[in-house]
């Protein structure tokens, strides 16, 4: 039995789930991980709130309250809305937790120790009324190259980088004061160190898709610089050097503790599996591991490049096997044009609204078919909608519906049997590779084209209904309507095992409707026929339509 260790990037606990998430990162980590599950293998899938960075903390001094009780009320959301739509992590941590205090620093003295943390001091802008250093994000004023007005470290008039000590006429976005030029000392992670090494491994992976391999190997190109991984910040996890005076006050950089996160969480989960905390080396030190990082457009540089880094400056781990990355979702309404979905701008569409009102498994079944693999996609409402009653309802739904209905009104609700030499053979064929087919695209995180022949087979199963004509042959001849009924609830069983992935909560109610055991729901037996003369439950519709 094999092992497979899979992440999906850690949600920032201060705000609420929207659609570009889910799609992008946790829904393809399901469906991977509950087809690995399927398949028998040994998973761990991890996940968690990356409960640190700046905007928690300002979160909090808006609401008068502290970081620990905002990130601690949207990592409670966060369980809320991965649950309802069915997204189960074997652990859901939080990089907030005692515990990963101590994982990471214990990474970053390593990193030290190795001789890849360097000590520099730096001018830095500090704002005297918020009584913190102003984090690049958070000053405004004018840029020196364009004369327009800027936000942070990059101009968006003239895309220029910009040096924050140069911004003209500058403020805190914080409080509005203007900041003081003050020294601070930070440990520099010297990733340019391993640029080479990153190089040669980068540019040898396999399998990896084509945007994310070369947006990385783009980056490497221009050169990795010295990074400032750590932050005079009040609400982090703090640089573990109580003797060096320089270390007071400092938290490490809200990007090298979060993917640390994934391995405190898997020891947590070991943990809480009753087994031995240290066992995390089988799975994160382990060459015949793979291991897979589910992300966002927005993350691919830390995941292909800082985080190996950081891994091969502590020197013990294996390498991702796959950064699988996914480009952004944009949002349409009607009669508007697209945009990007985003919080401020009030065009993100949010987890919990939508289960208030409808079922997960129809936004699971939109958010894989317009799935941003290969190039950026488009959310829309009404297209949701529509593709929810035409293919949900209108193909899978009403073949399952149609042929159960059979059964119990001619059949007793018994399955019928089937009729030997009668079956469609070409059917019967891409029947029996349906399950090879589906677990090559899956493999290679093809998730689009996978729901893509499941959906086929469901259409082939009406092709196959129609043109059979079961209320004919009922008049004509019943043993054969009996055949072809057989045929479409072996089809039905194998959407339904086959589809579990995608559609998980669909599936269940079509294993109770086929009154299939556990052991008849395994992946290997999904083109099997079902056992003749066993008695089904009234059907039910499997989707309803949404008006
Ligand atoms: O972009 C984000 O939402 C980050 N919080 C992702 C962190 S992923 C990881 F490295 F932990
Ligand atoms: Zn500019």
């Amino acid at each position: 039995m094999h092992r497979a260790l899979i992440t999906a990037a850690l949600p920032y606990a201060n705000g609420n789930l929207h659609m570009g998430h889910i799609g992008g990162s946790y829904l393809p980590a399901d469906i991977y991980a509950r087809y690995c599950r399927a398949r028998g293998r040994e998973i761990a899938f991890i996940c968690g709130s990356d409960d640190h960075g700046v905007p928690a903390l300002l979160s909090a001094r808006e609401e008068g309250s502290t970081p620990a009780s905002v990130v601690h009320r949207y990592h409670e959301r966060q369980i809320e809305d991965f649950s309802g739509l069915g997204i189960e992590f074997d652990i859901y941590g939080g990089t907030s937790s005692p515990n990963h205090a101590s994982v990471s620093q214990e990474f970053f003295l390593k990193v030290l120790e190795n001789g890849f943390l360097e000590k520099k001091k730096s001018k830095q802008l500090y704002d005297p009324e918020a009584k913190m250093f102003l984090p690049d994000r958070y000053i405004q004023g004018t840029c020196p190259h364009c004369g327009g007005k800027t936000l942070g470290d990059q101009c968006e008039d003239c895309g220029k980088d910009q040096d924050p000590l140069e911004i003209i006429a500058a403020r805190s976005a914080i409080t509005g004061a203007v900041p003081e030029i003050r020294e601070t000392t930070h440990w520099y992670f010297r990733q340019d160190l391993l640029q080479e090494k990153l190089f040669d491994w980068l540019s040898t992976r396999e399998g990896w898709r084509t945007p994310v391999k070369n947006f990385a190997l783009g980056m490497l190109r221009q050169g990795l610089k010295p990074r400032a991984v750590t932050r005079d910040l009040p609400w982090g996890v703090p640089v573990p050097l109580p003797n060096d005076p320089d270390a007071a006050g400092k938290v490490l950089y809200v990007w090298f503790d979060a993917p640390i996160g994934y391995v405190t969480f898997t020891k947590d989960w070991l943990e809480a599996r009753g087994r031995d905390r240290e066992r995390y080396a089988d799975w994160w030190k382990n060459p015949d591991v793979p291991i897979y990082h589910f992300l966002g457009e927005d993350n691919v540089v830390f995941h292909a490049l800082m985080w190996p880094a950081m891994l091969l400056a502590e020197g013990t781990y294996q390498l991702p096997t796959n950064v699988v990355g996914n480009s952004f979702i944009n949002i349409q309404f009607p009669g508007k044009d697209e945009t990007k979905m985003s919080k401020s701008r009030g065009t993100a569409v949010w987890i919990r609204d939508y289960l208030a009102r409808y079922d997960p498994d129809p936004l699971r079944y939109y958010l894989t078919l317009i799935a941003p693999e290969a190039q950026r996609a488009t959310f829309r409402m009404d297209d949701l909608f529509r593709r929810n009653n035409d293919e949900l309802v209108g193909t899978l739904g009403n073949f399952v519906h149609r042929s159960l209905t059979f059964v119990q009104k001619y059949f007793d609700g018994k399955v019928p049997p089937s009729t030997p030499g009668d079956e469609p053979s070409e059917l019967m064929t891409s029947l029996a590779h349906l399950p090879q087919r589906l677990g090559e695209a899956l493999d290679s995180f093809r998730f689009k084209s996978g729901l893509a022949l499941v959906m086929r087979m469901a259409r082939e199963g009406n092709r196959y209904f129609d043109h059979q004509a079961p209320w004919r042959q009922r008049k004509e001849n019943l043993r054969q309507c009996g055949g072809t009924i057989n045929v479409c609830l072996r089809i039905a069983r194998s959407l339904a095992v086959l589809g579990a992935p995608f559609l998980p909560f669909t599936s269940e109610k079509t294993f109770d409707l086929l009154a299939l055991k556990t052991e008849e729901r395994a992946w290997e037996k999904a083109s099997e026929p079902l056992e003749q003369g066993r008695s089904l439950p009234p059907p039910r519709p499997l989707f309803a339509k949404i008006e």
